[in-house]
């Protein structure tokens, strides 16, 4: 960003690090993390490298979808802290020169907001048409077939009125009406609320949602291969999402964001199946800046799979806008179980390829040492939408940050009992990984400065290279990064680049590289020819 506040936004090349305030750190010993938690541990992030966070729902909730369930757009989640809390962590962050994004729910608000409260009360309620009401079908029954998150109608009766109401997700989550200017006016005046205050963005909670069908016309059945789009419902959500009239609201909401200075972030979740409808929401550079790639997080670890999501996004996305790699967070299980089953050198290599590709690289809290899942007994579910999901449903991915090994992971004071169970805590933490050079902590570091130092500002060019099978090797900027993939060892033919970075962490090979060992990969600078 220049003096005039134009030109890349500082998300170019940078690094955002995704907090789940729950479960980072807890500083009041009540068992659940908090804000003056995250502000204690920002010399940690300062120290780890990292451009900015983004802070999972700190707004006022009653938490039947932890957070995602909003009550007061304007205020802070007693549990997590206090409006002042939150400002103080915007000063502290950006005292370490960290950016802060929120989380903006925009699709639904929890059924305790007042709006829903006021528009339950009856159908000449002043909020009545701020939800999507509708009357039964001929029968009685639901007004049409959509069906909610967990699979269920997404309509749920409300005797007192003789009508329906929507919810996408749980009865307690009931959908927005976008139709209804009062909407647009009141999230407007919510991101100048926020923006005005310094938070630097947010991430757009069920971007694809917002608008639903005028006509509520049913959604047709999912054809084969569309299961990202359909959730458990077996249906397409074409008519109940995935409308297109909220690219106008996100036009406007770009507008909003750049009438401050620096500009503020709009970073969608996009849940979508294929990619051009991901770019669609970055319109013609006049929506959302960032948005999620799931098919990418979604995609096999194969440098086949991985590079071909790759060369697919960077051919849809409009020119200059910049793509985003990802591949954990608080809905889905964490990569290093996910897609490397526990194994820390195929970890390794995930990281180093998510820092490499162009764009802005989101790390979720654990990812920097190679967290996993922790399997979270049926007893001790927190996240309703998933309580009869085997396996621990998304609880396992929202478990309390590992920062040592005692029972409690370092995360709570006093010795209290965290929200979710900590999982086994030795070695993959943070005491026992900093200082060694050999640490998946160590090696985040050194790639996030290696990062800084090359991408930092830019949308660095990317041109795959031919490769040996299961190897995926390409030009990054002014580097070359060599990925293998496989459980052999492989040469480099070639290749002869001077090593900057190894997976293979404290094992320094001066000098080219000539081989890759199994799962290894590296980060060379080519050596330039001399000129006479
Ligand atoms: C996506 C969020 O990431 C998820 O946690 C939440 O349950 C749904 N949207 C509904 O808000």
């Amino acid at each position: 960003m220049d003096a005039l506040g134009t030109g890349p936004g500082w998300w170019h090349g940078a690094t955002v690090y995704q907090i789940y305030v729950r479960s980072w750190r807890d500083s009041d010993g009540d068992g659940y993390g908090d804000l003056r938690g995250v502000i204690a541990g920002l010399d940690y992030l300062a120290w780890l490298g990292v451009d900015g966070i983004w802070l999972s729902p700190t707004m006022p909730s009653p938490d039947d979808d932890w957070g995602y369930d909003v009550s007061d757009y304007l205020g802070v989640h007693p549990e997590l802290g206090t409006l002042a809390d939150l400002d103080l962590l915007v000063e502290e962050a950006g005292r370490r020169g960290l950016k802060v994004l929120l989380d903006l729910v925009p699709n639904h608000t929890s059924s305790a907001h007042p709006w829903f409260a006021d528009a339950r009360s009856g159908p000449g309620s002043a909020h009545r048409g701020y939800y999507v009401w509708a009357d039964p079908a001929a029968d009685g029954g639901p007004p049409n077939n959509w069906r909610d998150s967990t699979g269920a109608p997404a309509w749920t009766f409300d005797a007192a009125s003789g009508q329906y109401y929507l919810h996408n997700f749980l009865p307690s989550q009931p959908d927005l009406n976008w139709w209804h200017p009062a909407v647009h006016r009141e999230f407007g005046e919510i991101l100048r609320f926020w923006f005005d205050r310094g938070i630097a963005g947010f991430r757009i909670d069920v971007a694809h949602g917002l608008y639903k069908d005028a006509a509520l016309r049913d959604d047709p059945p999912a054809p084969a291969g569309h299961g990202l789009l359909t959730g458990r419902s077996g249906l397409a959500q074409v008519y109940s999402a995935n409308r297109p009239q909220s690219h106008a609201v996100f036009r406007d909401w770009r507008a909003i964001a750049e009438s401050y200075s620096p500009p503020r972030l709009l970073l969608g979740e996009t849940w979508v199946g294929d990619l051009d409808r991901m770019a669609a929401f970055h319109g013609h550079g006049d929506e959302l800046q960032l948005t999620f790639n799931f098919p990418f997080i979604f995609a096999d670890f194969t440098a086949a799979a991985l590079s071909g999501v790759v060369a697919r996004t960077l051919a849809v996305l409009p020119a200059g806008e910049c793509p985003v790699w990802t591949a954990s967070n608080h809905d889905i299980s964490r990569f290093p179980t996910r897609w490397c089953a526990g194994d820390e050198r195929k970890a390794r290599l995930a990281l180093l390829v998510l820092a490499t590709l162009p764009g802005t690289f989101v790390l979720y809290y654990g990812d920097e040492i190679a967290m996993t899942d922790v399997a979270v007994p049926a007893g001790q579910r927190r996240d309703a939408m998933t309580a009869d999901r085997p396996g621990g449903g998304r609880d396992a991915a929202r478990t309390p940050m590992h920062w040592d090994s005692s029972p409690s992971a370092g995360f709570t004071a006093g010795g209290a009992r965290p929200w979710l169970p900590s999982g086994e805590t030795r070695g993959r933490n943070v005491v026992a990984q900093r200082g060694d050079p050999r640490s998946t902590l160590e090696f985040c570091r050194d790639l996030l400065a290696l990062r800084r130092a090359e991408f930092g500002g830019t949308i660095t060019a990317y041109r795959e290279l031919p490769g040996a099978p299961g190897v995926w090797s390409y030009q990054a900027g002014d580097l070359l990064v060599a990925a293998n993939f496989s459980d052999e060892d492989v040469c480099l033919p070639g290749l002869a680049p001077g090593l900057l970075l190894s997976t293979n962490a404290g094992a320094a090979r001066p000098g080219p590289v000539t081989a890759l060992r199994p799962w290894e990969g590296v980060i060379a600078r080519p050596y330039r020819r001399r000129t006479a």
